[in-house]
């Protein structure tokens, strides 16, 4: 199973959309996913799911990173980074055995210049300690507001063809 984490819960996200956008890209090229949002996580998960706690509402999020064998982390830039939450969500969920050995390709996305270009690199290096295989082709996507039309659709070509590219290599990563 594949899984595309839109790794915010903040609500009405850009990351959300773009994930969105991604689970049609591959949907059309016959390649099923889900998406687990992080506004998806309990309310109170600090308290409820770290350190070996574990709420009935994070065991099911739970099963399903353990079930996947591949994932999309589509990722916002916070503050010169990847977001807080994103770190917390992966300190609540099982180690190692959640992510160990499993394949994940990275977008990033900013209102900025940088496409999240430190946040992707700075989260790189933590896929890489919990021993991830990370996609060589990561993408950048900056000015993201820029990038879509009133409906929530993606509309500059060569994004859209970059994406699809990425998507490909997915496929067969
Ligand atoms: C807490 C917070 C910090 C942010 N910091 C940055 C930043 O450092 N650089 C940047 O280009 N955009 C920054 N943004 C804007 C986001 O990149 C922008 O909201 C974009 O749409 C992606 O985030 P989203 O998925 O929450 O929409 C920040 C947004 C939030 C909510």
């Amino acid at each position: 199973m594949t899984t595309i984490i839109a790794s915010t819960n903040r609500p009405g996200s850009n990351t959300l959309l773009m994930s969105q956008h991604y689970q049609k890209v591959l949907d059309q090229k016959g390649y099923p996913s889900e998406i687990l949002s992080l506004t998806d996580l309990p309310d109170n998960f600090l308290a409820s799911d770290m350190y070996g706690q574990r709420s009935e509402e994070f065991q099911i999020i739970q099963n399903k990173i353990s079930a996947s064998t591949k994932f999309i982390f589509v990722i916002p830039e916070y503050n010169g980074s990847f977001p807080g939450v994103l770190k917390a969500f992966i300190d609540g969920c099982k180690f190692p055995d959640s992510f160990y050995g499993k394949k994940v390709a990275l977008v990033g996305l900013s209102s900025g210049k940088y496409g999240n270009v430190r946040g992707v690199e700075h989260f790189t290096g933590i896929c890489h300690y919990i021993h991830m295989h990370v996609m060589p082709l990561r993408l950048h996507i900056p000015a993201i507001d820029k990038e879509i039309d009133a409906n929530g659709n993606l509309i500059k070509e060569d994004t859209l063809r970059f994406i699809d590219q990425q998507a490909e290599q997915f496929i067969s990563f």
